[in-house]
This record gives structure tokens, sequence and C-alpha cells, in this order.
């Protein structure tokens, strides 16, 4: 079975293009390299053995689409591609809007055209805004978005219900919670493109000097420790739950499908928990202040991880501490970051 994977060389992308293999599937990957390294397609080979078809280019190229599904017997997409910088959003809205939702658009007009019916749809927690009650399910309402890039995320999931509302499409939206870690051969990881906009990246680049200070936004929320909590989730294991969710649809008998699930581990840790286990797996102190709050960000949120486990047969295996050791081993030998 062909997969094409869109944003293939990104973090989650090429992860899951790793566990696909692994499990029988082929992967093919379009990725623009906006923000991702070519060297990542070796480092995959190098897992893999065996090196993917790679095309470069964007999922806004229709001519490009059509031409991979022509070239290629694509059997289902998992699609990756889109911009994730929530802060970044903010300031650019309209290259959100523009690429996000129009990339979606132009894909499943492809997949119609060439009859590929199997679409897995990277979405995120962020769709329930603060939920009211935690763990947070798939019924909780989605709350408006914090962010234009949020708001993609709900978009995207409304276009998909109403395009397999009446089309003979089957579609699952993943709502990932917080992607940590790294490949245990520490071959393929993180590597956000200029300064790290997520805590665990920024972290680990201060443990290895790269950053000068964590800088911990605000300690003065209601939680235990007065810091944020969210659900950590290993990138291995958020792979193998698209491959889960593949698996799902190819079995199943209707010919329309959409539905939700939380991917996440259902645990819930503060950002002083991150850096105490942190700490812990280096026995090295990590020098952080703690400043005023972050705009937009909540105070917690984790998964309600009943639904994945029952009918995707998907549950989170690794743990924190696991997570955390993968991503500072990769950190040790990542490259340097680019774009700054
Ligand atoms: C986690 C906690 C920060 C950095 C975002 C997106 C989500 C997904 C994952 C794309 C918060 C605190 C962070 C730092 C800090 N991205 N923090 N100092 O905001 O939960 O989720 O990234 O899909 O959609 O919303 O993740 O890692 O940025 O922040 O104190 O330098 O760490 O305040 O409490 P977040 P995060």
């Amino acid at each position: 079975m062909n997969i094409l994977i869109t944003g293939g060389l990104g973090f989650i992308g090429s992860h899951t293009a790793v566990a696909l293999t692994e499990a029988g599937y082929k992967p093919i990957i379009i990725d623009n390299l906006n923000n991702s390294d070519i060297k990542v397609l070796d480092k995959i080979a190098e897992i893999i053995a065996f090196k993917p078809v790679f095309y470069q280019g964007d999922c806004l190229d229709k001519i490009l689409m059509l031409r991979i599904f022509d070239e290629q017997k694509i059997d289902g997409v998992i699609h990756f591609a889109a911009y994730k910088a929530v802060g970044e959003s903010v300031q650019l809205p309209l290259k959100y809007y523009q690429n996000n939702i129009q990339s979606l658009c132009i894909l499943l007009e492809v997949m119609q055209e060439k009859g590929v019916n199997n679409l897995v749809f990277s979405s995120s927690c962020t769709v329930y805004g603060q939920p009211t009650s935690l763990p947070v399910d798939e019924n909780a309402p989605s709350l408006p978005a914090n962010s234009p890039y949020g708001n993609t995320k709900q978009i995207c999931e409304e276009i998909l219900r109403d395009f397999s509302a009446v089309n003979p499409f089957k579609t699952i939206a993943l709502r990932y919670f917080n992607p940590i870690g790294a490949h245990p051969s520490s071959l393929i990881g993180e590597l956000p493109l200029g300064i790290p906009n997520n805590l665990v990246p920024f972290i680990t680049q201060t443990m290895v000097k790269i950053r000068e200070k964590l800088l911990v936004f605000g300690d003065d929320y209601p939680t235990p420790d007065g810091t944020c909590i969210r659900d950590y989730i290993h990138v291995c294991d958020l792979a193998e739950a698209h491959v889960a969710a593949l698996f799902y649809l190819q079995k199943h008998e209707n010919t329309s499908l959409f539905d939700t699930f939380n991917i996440g581990t259902g645990n819930g840790n503060s950002v002083l928990e991150i850096i105490k286990t942190l700490e812990e797996i280096a026995n090295q102190k990590i020098d952080y202040q703690v400043v005023s709050r972050r705009s937009g960000d909540i105070t917690a949120v984790y998964a309600a991880t009943e639904k994945a486990s029952k009918i995707l047969h998907w549950n989170a295996k690794r743990t924190l501490k696991q997570a955390l050791t993968d991503a500072y081993n990769w950190q040790k030998t990542a490259p340097s970051p680019k774009g700054e």
C-alpha cells in the first residue's frame, strides 16, 4: 500500500514515514522544504533501509499533485503539510489561512479526481481552546480558537466533515496533544527553524548551550505548581497512531466517514515537572527564569484517550521519561538550528 505523506520531512511526518514502513506500507513523500531539511530523507533511509520516493514541492501546486497521483499508485494520504507556529499565525493570519486551508482543498480535489478516498488529517488539541473539564474528550465543544493557526485546524476539520458527508470519502482527523521526543536512533527528531516556540526543544537547546536560558512563561496559573499543564506524547507513539488510523480507514466498510480522535497520553505534566525530569535525566541543572505569561496560553489540557483505544486499538506506550530522554539524546547530536 502506497501512502502519500505531505510534509513528510517534518518532525511528525518523518517519524510517521518510519512507522508506516515498519507496518508494511510504502511511504511516498512530498515536502516544500520551507520548514524541513532535505537531509532528513537520507536519515529516514538509514532507518528503514531504503530511500522513499520524494517530490520537492507544494500541496498548493495542483499540477504537481496530479502528476504525483499519475506517477504513483496512491492508496491513501496523510496530510501534515501546514504552517504551525501559533505566534507567527497571529502576526501573519493570511499566510496561514491561504496555505493551511487552500492546500487541503487542493488535496481533496486531486484525491477526488484520482479516486483516492482515504485521508488521515493532522489536527490539534488547540481546537478545544481551554476545555471546561479535563481530561477533554472528542465530544467537547470546539471553543473559539486562540490563534489563526488553531482556527485553520478547526476550519479544516469542518471542510473534511462537509466533504465526506456528500462524497464516498473516508477521513480521520487526529487531534495531537504535545508531540515531543525523537526516534531512539537519534537519526531524526525535532528541527525547529530558528528560535524554538515549543518548550521541550527550547529546554534541550538550553541544555546543550545553544540557548542561554529558558524563560518560563508564568508560574501564577491555577495549577499545583503554578505552571501550565500539557499532555506530552512521544512522537513515535504519535506516528504509530497514524498507522492505526490508516488501517481503520482501509478496513472500514462504509464508503463515507469523518471522525476525530484525541492522540495523547491522558497524563498532564507541568512546565516545572518537564524541567525537573530533564534535570534528572541529564544530571544537570537547567537555568530558567520565570517571566510573565505568554498571551494565548491555556492553563491546562490533557486527553481523554478511550476513543482511540477502543476504535483504533491504539494507546501511547512510551513514558514521559523515555520521550524526554530521546529528546535530549537527539539534541546532543542534532544539526545546529537553521534560519537564525
Ligand atoms: C507548552 C508550555 C508554555 C516555551 C503548541 C501549539 C500546538 C502544538 C504544540 C502545533 C506552555 C510553556 C513554552 C517556552 C515556556 N503545535 N513554555 N517557555 O503552546 O501547548 O502547544 O505547540 O501543532 O498546536 O498550540 O506548546 O511547547 O509552546 O508550550 O514556559 O520557551 O510551555 O507557556 O505552558 P503549546 P508549547
